[in-house]
């Protein structure tokens, strides 16, 4: 629709599409608030003039791409349900659908990533391990929040050229290191004052990630701390935020084990992992990659 005001007819005529569909269409756009409706006229709202208009630089096609190619693969829930299994989909070290994935994820944490950073003190940390950083997105806040640090994004290597484009033109993005691993299955090199593990846990069941806690001890610093973000449930029964319960609904889709948990087991696996002082951390609202904020934890 670009910047300017159409109607129906109009638009159905430049787009050579059916009236009556596309009617239909912008009302219920507009009930959404994506479309401004005024009489005859409709325009693009703020949100769907930026991020939803392939002209603006601000365009998240990529993230859009990511859930276009997952429309079919919902159809296929009551099989997971029964299964317990994923739908059948691109192997994760895929390289074209890993670079999309990591242009997906640039997308969806590029304003928050920024807030999030603010609110971690970093003070007197030198060495950063984006843990499963992908474009490395948090791994750029961070360093673009302290002067001091240097960081190193572990993840595969398709994601890693995406962290690389993205950090080509900014300064601080001199100070970013690649790390190409599978650090679930590898010795992890290294050693790091923290450790950021921020939307990975959801990806791997109990077993593994209480393995990669263990892991991720001797790759600790004397005094270094293991900093968690993730969809947490945060009530007695697990069940909200129901953003995080609805978040499972898709691990359960796309991955082998992968799960949302609640902020309090995810504690006791720490310290079970031998961390010794586990605590929450809690984000300004709505300054929140998730409502359930982070867990950090020191050996
Ligand atoms: C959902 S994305 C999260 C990206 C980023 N940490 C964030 O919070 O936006 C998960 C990332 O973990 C990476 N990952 C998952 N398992 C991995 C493994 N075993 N080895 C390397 N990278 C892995 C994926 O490739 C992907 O880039």
């Amino acid at each position: 629709m670009g910047g300017r005001a159409w109607t129906v007819p109009s638009l159905a005529k430049r787009l050579r599409v059916s009236r009556r569909g596309l009617e239909i269409l912008c009302r219920n756009l507009a009930s959404a608030r994506l479309l401004r409706k005024r009489g005859l006229l409709y325009r693009s709202g703020r949100f769907a003039g930026t991020a939803l208009n392939a002209r603006h630089k601000a365009f998240r096609g990529a993230y859009l791409d990511l859930l276009r190619g997952q429309w079919d693969d919902w159809s296929c829930l009551t099989d997971s349900v029964r299964s317990g299994r994923p739908v059948e989909h691109e192997a994760p070290d895929d390289p074209k659908y890993r670079r999309q994935f990591s242009w997906a994820m640039h997308q969806r944490s590029l304003e928050v990533a920024p807030q999030v950073a603010a609110q971690v003190n970093l003070k007197g940390v030198k060495t950063l391990l984006d843990l499963g950083g992908g474009p490395g997105t948090y791994a750029l806040a961070f360093l673009a929040k302290n002067p001091d640090l240097t960081a190193t994004v572990c993840d595969r290597a398709p994601a890693l050229e995406v962290a690389k484009e993205i950090a080509a033109p900014l300064k601080h993005g001199r100070r970013l290191s690649y790390l190409p691993l599978d650090f679930m299955s590898r010795k992890i090199p290294g050693r790091y004052d923290v450790i950021w593990y921020s939307n990975v846990l959801h990806i791997y069941s109990p077993a593994e990630n209480q393995r990669l806690f263990r892991k991720l001890a001797s790759v600790l610093a004397p005094g270094g701390r293991l900093i968690i973000q993730d969809a947490f449930l945060l009530d007695r029964e697990g069940l909200y935020p129901q953003e995080a319960s609805l978040f499972a609904v898709t691990m359960l889709l796309f991955t082998e084990g992968g799960n949302t948990y609640t902020a309090s087991e995810t504690v006791r696996w720490l310290h079970e992992a031998g961390y010794a002082k586990v605590r929450r951390i809690t984000l300004r609202k709505g300054t929140e990659d998730w409502e359930g904020g982070l867990i950090e934890a020191r050996l």
